[in-house]
This record gives C-alpha cells, sequence and structure tokens, in this order.
C-alpha cells in the first residue's frame, strides 16, 4: 500500500524545503566570540548595545552572517582575523634596525622573527632603542596603530643625562614642547628614579622622545619602550618574539578603535 507516499512529497523534496527553510550564515554573537571577543553572552550585549556593524550597518540580535563576504566591525574596526596573518611581539635590543634592509648591512628586525609569511615592523624604533616591537602582515591594522590620530599609546623607559629632571621640566613635558617640526601632544610623565623617566605618548613623530628630553635639557642615554597599547610583556627577553594572544589581538583592535577614528583603508 503506497496510500503514505501520495500524500507525503518524496523524502528528496522535504530534504529541498528544509534546507531552504534553514537560516544562511552563522550566527553574529558567535563569529565575534570565535574572533576572541568574548563569551557568546558578552558578545550578544555588544550586538545589543549597538556596537556591532555588517557592511556598514548597526547589526541587530539574531544576524547572521557570512564570514568570509560580510564586514563585521566593532565601534568601527574590523574584527575579523583573516587566515594567514601573524601578529608576533618582539623585544628589538639595541643596534637592530626596525626595517627590512639596511643600508649599512646592519641586522635587522626581520632577522629576529619567520622569514615566512614575511612581515613588517609596526611603527618605528630607532636603532639605538630597545624594547616592544609588534611585527605583522596585517596592513590594515599596522596603519591603523601606527597613525597618530588613533592615539594607541606607546609607554618608554628613559634614562637621561644630567640628574634629576625638575619639576618645571616634567611640567614641559607633560603639556607639551615646541619641536623643530610643530609642538608635542600633551605626554604622561612620571619619575620613578631621579634622571629616569617613565614617558607614555602616542604620536610617532621620527626620535619624538629623545628630542622631547633634549628640549628640556636631559639628552636620552637610554630608550626602552615598555609598552603598546595594552601590550606589555617583562619577561619577553632581548632579541626573542612570541605571538600576540587573541585577546591582546582583541584589546588593540579595541585601542584603535577608541580613538574614536573610523578604520580607514585608504591610510
Ligand atoms: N622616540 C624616540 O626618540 N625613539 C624611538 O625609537 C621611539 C620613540
Amino acid at each position: 500500500m503506497t496510500g503514505g507516499d501520495d500524500l507525503e512529497p518524496p523524502l528528496w523534496e522535504q530534504l529541498a524545503e528544509q534546507r531552504a527553510e534553514l537560516p544562511q550564515g552563522i550566527r553574529l554573537q558567535k563569529v565575534l566570540a570565535a574572533t576572541g571577543w568574548g563569551s557568546r553572552r558578552v558578545c550578544e550585549e555588544l550586538i545589543a548595545a549597538g556596537r556591532v556593524t555588517v557592511n556598514g550597518a548597526v547589526a541587530e540580535l539574531g544576524r547572521r552572517v557570512d564570514p568570509d563576504h560580510d564586514r563585521v566591525e566593532l565601534d568601527g574596526a574590523p574584527i575579523g582575523v583573516r587566515p594567514g596573518l601573524v601578529y608576533y611581539l618582539l623585544n628589538k635590543p639595541v643596534g637592530v634596525v626596525a626595517t627590512s634592509k639596511d643600508t649599512h648591512g646592519r641586522p635587522t628586525v626581520v632577522d629576529l622573527v619567520p622569514a615566512d609569511p614575511r612581515v613588517f615592523s609596526v611603527g618605528r624604533l630607532d636603532a639605538d632603542t630597545e624594547g616592544l616591537l609588534l611585527m605583522t602582515n596585517d596592513g590594515d591594522l599596522a596603519n591603523r596603530i601606527a597613525h597618530p590620530s588613533h592615539g594607541v599609546d606607546k609607554e618608554y623607559l628613559v634614562e637621561v643625562d644630567g640628574g634629576r629632571v625638575s619639576a618645571g621640566g616634567l611640567r614641559a613635558l607633560r603639556d607639551g614642547v615646541e619641536l623643530d617640526d610643530g609642538p608635542t601632544a600633551p605626554a604622561k610623565v612620571s619619575q620613578p628614579q631621579p634622571g629616569v623617566l617613565r614617558l607614555t605618548i602616542h604620536e610617532g613623530r621620527n626620535r619624538q622622545v629623545r628630542r622631547m628630553c633634549e628640549a628640556i635639557g636631559h639628552p636620552v642615554t637610554r630608550l626602552v619602550r615598555t609598552r603598546i597599547g595594552p601590550v606589555t610583556d617583562r619577561s619577553l627577553p632581548p632579541g626573542e618574539w612570541r605571538e600576540l594572544t587573541t585577546d591582546e589581538r582583541r584589546r588593540l583592535t579595541e585601542a584603535v578603535a577608541r580613538s574614536g577614528h573610523r578604520y580607514d583603508p585608504s591610510l
């Protein structure tokens, strides 16, 4: 007896109908959580707060996306880590140049990290400066971090000549000092020891810290970068590198986005 078959559509038709009804894409909170933005619950809250956009439009809770094609942003910054992108934190030693090639044949930072994929350094660090340097093949993030208008803080430990810096000298650094390429933005400064400064700036002008200290009469004798936005590491030995953690990458992206500037791919 085949009466049932007459009443029911054939199995393959049922399956096709079910497939057509299946929602397309992956839930946005799942995509956010998978790229390290917190638990799904936290990610739902980000969406509910209107901080997430898909292809430029504020996303609603329940939205599904195709992570390969949709442009998902949090606070205006892309969330995803595309396959093949790497993010290294290097503790650059003195004497190593932060470019890929040096005309004087000095060792370069690319000699200290894996050769494949090819990475480049984010922003500048003088050959005679030590400390933390980000290296990546993610051009977008590199440009956004290095761009002064995005205001990612960089913290330096600075040893200066001339002993204790006076209150007036510290105030000048805090207020901004006049350099030959214009005044510097206000810096955060403390003096943990006489002649040692902890200085935080967000601009990335050429030899800026050295010129700022020179301008207040205290030439720099040693300069170490100790923090880039939220990224710091006291136990990474000079010459060594490690990958950024997912959390560091997320907080770095957040720090760039928080500066209030929308991601501009032309930068
Ligand atoms: N400021 C400097 O003067 N040099 C650096 O390498 C970084 C900041």
